[in-house]
Order: structure tokens, then sequence, then C-alpha cells
């Protein structure tokens, strides 16, 4: 399994993303430490560079790194030159004159990506961490690997559901490719109308108005974070209307299947789109989703390192 860079799931053919799910679980015991594979990135330097806040994302890909034997350049945006004015651009090009071999980026700005791949070396890997609200792919990986820990890799008798902030989030669109590749059965959206997007994402999705009718009999829920922060305007009125219409508590929950998986990206508004008891409770997998992104995160870059 090969390839250059991993900047979208749609890049990405349905046999190379079953390979990388295939080979993130094998890796999931060595992932949370006691690696073997310290030879396996030898020599070779990644390079974080998130000109966007994380905790998970960004420890999840030095700690992969660092376990695959590659050096690490901890890059720090926020005390960088960038400060003084230079461009994503030119950082990332001074980095990369001093050995970087892969970058992993995130970036606010959607296409910001492509144009720094575009002013890289040729053989220089990227690997997306999260572009504006374009695509988040290796949390799409990791949301489909803890999927088929619970429900196995047979997608098409699952019915999911996908609720809160689509519009802003990245981690909805790279989940939705992703569980199209993979043939789920039936793919249920439920959010705010002025926090649905109107650009054939959900394509393919069945649109439910009233949350309760969405998680019925439901197998997994992926619930987003109310992303505030990119809002321009207020697109929703107050967050206790929003957490009564559209956040997930224990009575929701009962409506979904028993064995149902509750899933979120983190970081959580507990209150906001869930509840504390539901978040830390017995169907919650949120901190599987997390120990899963190390193992994910290993394939992927042992993938571009294949190519
Ligand atoms: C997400 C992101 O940054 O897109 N976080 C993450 O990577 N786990 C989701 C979010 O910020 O809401």
């Amino acid at each position: 399994m090969s390839l250059q860079h991993l900047l979208s799931i749609a890049d990405l053919e349905p046999g190379q993303l079953r390979a990388l799910l295939d080979r993130a679980q094998e890796l999931r015991p060595l992932a949370l430490g006691g690696s073997t594979l310290r030879a396996t990135l030898q020599g070779k330097t990644v390079c974080p560079l998130f000109f966007e806040a994380s905790t998970r994302t960004r420890s999840s890909f030095m700690l992969a790194a660092s376990r695959l034997g590659a050096d690490v350049l901890p890059f720090d945006v926020a005390n960088s030159s960038g400060k003084k004015g230079e461009t994503a651009i030119d950082t990332m090009r001074t980095l990369e004159a001093m050995g970087v071999d892969c970058f992993v980026i995130r970036t606010a700005i959607d296409g910001e990506l492509r144009a720094l791949r575009d002013a890289a070396k040729p053989e220089t890997r990227f690997i997306n961490a999260g572009d504006g609200r374009s695509n988040h792919p290796t949390q799409g990986l990791l949301d489909m690997l803890t999927i088929r820990q619970h429900k196995g890799t047979d997608f098409s008798c699952l019915k999911v559901v996908i609720a809160g902030d689509i519009l802003h989030s990245r981690v909805a669109r790279s989940g939705l490719q992703a569980l199209k590749i993979l043939g789920c059965g039936e793919i249920r959206v439920c959010g705010p109308d002025s926090l649905m997007p109107d650009d054939g994402t959900l394509e393919g999705c069945k649109r439910v108005s009233r949350f309760d009718d969405a998680m019925a009999g439901a197998d997994v829920v992926m619930m987003l974070r109310l992303q505030r922060e990119r809002m321009e305007q207020g697109l929703v009125g107050s967050l206790e209307s929003y957490f009564a219409d559209y956040g997930l508590d224990t009575r929701r929950v009962a409506l979904a299947a028993p064995d149902a998986i509750i899933m979120h990206p983190g970081p959580m508004n507990r209150g906001v789109e869930i509840a504390d008891d539901v978040a830390d409770g017995q169907q919650s997998v949120i901190f599987e989703q997390v120990s899963n992104g190390v193992a994910v995160r290993m394939a992927v870059l042992q993938a571009v390192f294949a190519a």
C-alpha cells in the first residue's frame, strides 16, 4: 500500500481505503506503546505544520511518527516568523530546506494545502490534518476503523446518523466520503437548516428534520462540534435551544439500537451538542476514536513513505 500524499478520502481507491484500515488495525497494539517498528522511518523527518489549533490530531501524528522512528520537528507556528508576516509557503519551504520529508498540514484556509503542495519539491510528502471546511482524511479513517471494530466490515446493514454542524465540518465531509465508499446502508443527517451545506456534500444521504426521528434504530451516531469560531453571524439561536433540538442526551440515545455506538471527533462542547452522561457513558467510543488515531496515522505515514 503506497501513496505519496493524503489530501482527501476522495483521492483513495476503495481498495486503498480498506488497505489503510486493515494496516491500522494490525498496528493498533503497537500504536499505544512498545512499538517495534522504530526502524521503519529512520532517517526521515516529519513536520506537523499546524496553522490552526489542535490537541488530538497533532499529538497523535507526532506519536505515530516517533513510533515509526522518524525525526519529528515539532514546529510551533504560533511563535514562528509567521508573526512577522512570513507566508505559509515561505515557512514550508524554509523547513523543507532543512530536510523535512513529510509535512502534516492543518490550515483554516480551503485550498491552501494544495498551494503548499504545488510550491514544494516534487518528492516532499503532504498529509492533510484538516483544511478549512473541506477535508480531514485521517479523522475519516479513524472513524471508519472505530465503526469496523464494533460493527464489522460489512457497512451495508448499518444506519449511521451524522448530527449537528455539518456546514463547517471537514470531519463530516471526510466521514461521508468514506461511508459512501464503504457502502454504508443508510446515512441520516440531522441539524439546523442554517448548518446544512447545499454544495452536494449530502448527496445520497437522508435528511431528517427531527433528531428523535434520526436516532430511531440507529447503529452509529456521529456527533459534531458546533464550530462557533467559523460562524460569521449567529447561525443558531441560544445554546440551550440548540441542545433541546439537537443535543444528544440519554433519552435520545435510548431511541437508537441498544448496541449503538456514540462518536464525537472532539473537542466536545459538553452540554451544547452532547450531554456529560452520554459522552462518558457505556456506549461512548469517543476515547477509542482517539486511540485509533495513532494507529491510523502510523498506517498513513507508512503508506506515504512507501511511495
Ligand atoms: C476536528 C477538526 O479539527 O476538524 N477535531 C479533530 O481533529 N478531532 C473537529 C472539530 O474541531 O470540531
